[in-house]
């Protein structure tokens, strides 16, 4: 990396440090660190997602001269086909991009939202309790998609390619086929009762005789390729209006569905500003609501600011990072909801002075029980969505959260589109302090209304040190936010990606309370020490995430791109 380059940057940081001292403000939104250094090049692209054939995807548009985000959207559209369980044209998400070229960070709002039909109680029955099941199954379950508008906004605002060139790689995938995986298969093979009830999604994914494909078997999607070629050719109108919206709108109903063509109309994306924190001078950018991820997140970190965690003893270190979600998550149950419906007190949650008040009610030496905590009442005590990382030689980033909620959605596959309903309305809280498919609650900040998004967990966000960034995000539900949490702790500690995504996971939510962990997270000592604090522990049954991480180093211009091994993904580096 040229030396001038280096000078400008710490001109950057110190400036940027500057405008914090005096403004003091935290979660305020400023400018990234470096935003005088718009000639920071990556020199070389990287990509890590959740599944080859989509990594290489993205890579087929950087070749071509595409940029992050032309990737993004082929990486995307690629996933939609061979990963069908997490995400696609039927559902939404949340894209953060970085603009080297005037240092902009930039959150695209592609949540689904609640049709106008919707109404505050429709999965209650007449005695005021959810109806099981309603909310997550059949096409009532589903929201109006984002993801195509999405794809047509990041295409005209920030690409350099065409939808048609963009969206090509997916349209091979899907007209011809992939071979199916073991995780797809093993995903199938759940949700095979659901499948079923889909006579289009049993075409798809299911055997003549309803059975679990072979491994290695042809999965072709013809009718998800020409709704994708409708997209390349028209835009969003190509799914938003004409044959394939009344083909949607039409599916939708026949299953009970609220959806109108009207609905599909007046979708669109929304530009939003980042959330923005800084922890021990790292520059922090995440999602801001409707996702509750970049909140939670700085709110966390905020808490965990007031701490030497690297010199406190492990088991201190892992109870005050608990004692850090515990609070985030309350926080989240009790304020949040989707800022067009909604107010929300941002700014003091993702304050110093509020860290330090949350910081008061910490003991080193104890647990604090999730009811001691003023919010909702505690409720009795749930993998699928996908994140893309890419990087391109102009230093362009993306860190794309996209979800049709749980796996292949609503189960519901539209005739003649090939597109999988989401079952994001659960999102929703559906009725106050009841727990949703991942035992989040919720209260009137997030109840249902007509046009409202539903507020998410995905985090997508950018770790900037002044010395190197990370792109980091992952699947998960409630986990996501924990797992982003531990991410950003580790790469600040200076691990590698490949360690980042390989790293044991532990979580709180605050309701339940309890501290999940994957297996490993802990040493004997750490779990006798956390339960005489008081925590609750349980070892998770299966480990959990999908984890896409990019980390560059600015000085060495070095750029590892990691994928979870929990999943199948990879990360490539060109
Ligand atoms: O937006 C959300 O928070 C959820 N719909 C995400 C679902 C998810 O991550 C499923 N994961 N494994």
């Amino acid at each position: 990396m040229p030396k001038h380059v280096l000078t400008l940057r710490t001109a950057g940081a110190l400036l940027a440090m500057l405008a914090l001292l005096t403004s003091g403000a935290v979660g305020a939104d400023q400018p990234r660190a470096d935003k005088g250094d718009a000639v920071r090049a990556a020199h070389r692209g990287a990509i890590a997602s959740a599944y080859p054939l989509a990594s290489q995807a993205g890579q087929e548009m950087l070749s071509k001269g595409g940029n992050a985000f032309d990737a993004a959207i082929a990486v995307s559209a690629a996933l939609a086909v061979v990963e069908p369980t997490s995400s696609g044209l039927g559902g939404g998400g949340f894209y953060l991009l970085h603009r080297s070229a005037d240092g902009a960070d930039i959150m695209l709002d592609a949540r689904e939202k609640a049709p106008a039909a919707a109404s505050r109680d429709m999965y209650l029955d007449a005695a005021g309790t959810p109806i099981a099941r309603a909310s997550t199954e059949g096409a009532r379950a589903a929201a109006i998609p984002g993801e195509p508008a999405a794809f047509e906004y990041l295409a005209e605002h920030y690409g350099k390619l065409s939808l048609a060139v963009s969206l090509a790689p997916a349209i091979r995938l899907a007209r011809e086929g992939f071979p199916l995986y073991a995780r797809l298969q093993g995903a199938i093979r759940y949700k095979r009762e659901q499948l079923l009830r889909s006579a289009e999604a049993a075409k798809v994914f299911l055997t003549s005789e309803g059975g679990v494909p072979e491994l290695g078997a042809l999965i072709r999607q013809p009718d998800l390729a020409r709704t994708l070629e409708a997209l390349a050719q028209q835009g969003a109108r190509g799914f938003y209006r004409g044959r394939v919206a009344e083909d949607l709108v039409a599916g939708v109903r026949a299953g009970g569905g609220l959806w109108t063509l009207a609905d599909l109309e007046h979708y669109r994306v929304i530009e939003r500003k980042p959330l923005v924190g800084h922890y021990h001078g790292a520059r922090i950018v995440s999602a801001s609501p409707p996702s509750s991820g970049g909140v939670a997140l700085i709110d966390a970190l905020n808490i965990l600011a007031g701490y030497d965690l690297e010199h406190q003893g492990t088991v201190t270190r892992k109870h005050l990072i608990i004692e850090a979600m515990q609070r985030a998550y309350r926080d989240r149950a009790v304020y949040l909801g989707d800022p067009d419906f909604v107010t929300m007190p941002l700014a003091q949650l993702t304050s110093e002075d509020y860290a330090a008040g949350q910081r008061s009610s910490i003991r080193l030496d104890r647990a604090m029980p999730s009811a001691a905590l003023p919010g909702v009442e505690p409720p009795a005590s749930g993998m699928h969505t996908t994140h893309l990382s890419v990087l391109d030689a102009a230093g362009n980033e993306v860190a794309g959260t996209i979800s049709i909620n749980l796996f292949f959605g609503s189960g519901n596959m539209i005739p003649r589109t090939g597109v999988l309903l989401n079952d994001t309305m659960d999102d929703f809280s559906l009725k106050p302090n009841t727990p949703n498919a991942f035992g989040l609650v919720g209260n009137e900040q997030n109840a249902i209304a007509p046009g409202k998004r539903p507020l998410s967990s995905m985090t997508p966000s950018f770790i900037d040190t002044g010395k190197g960034s990370m792109i980091i995000g992952s699947p998960g539900g409630s986990y996501i936010i924990s797992m982003v949490l531990l991410g950003t702790l580790d790469y600040l500690e200076g691990m590698d990606a490949a360690a980042i995504v390989a790293d044991p996971r532990f979580h709180h939510q605050y309701l339940p309370d309890v501290v999940e962990y994957e297996k490993g997270a802990f040493s004997a000592p750490e779990v006798s020490g956390l339960q005489a604090m008081g925590h609750r522990l349980e070892e998770g049954s299966r480990r959990w995430g999908n984890m896409e991480v990019i980390t560059w180093d600015f000085a060495s211009g070095k750029v590892e791109a990691a994928s979870d091994p929990r999943g199948e993904g990879v990360g490539l580096v060109y």
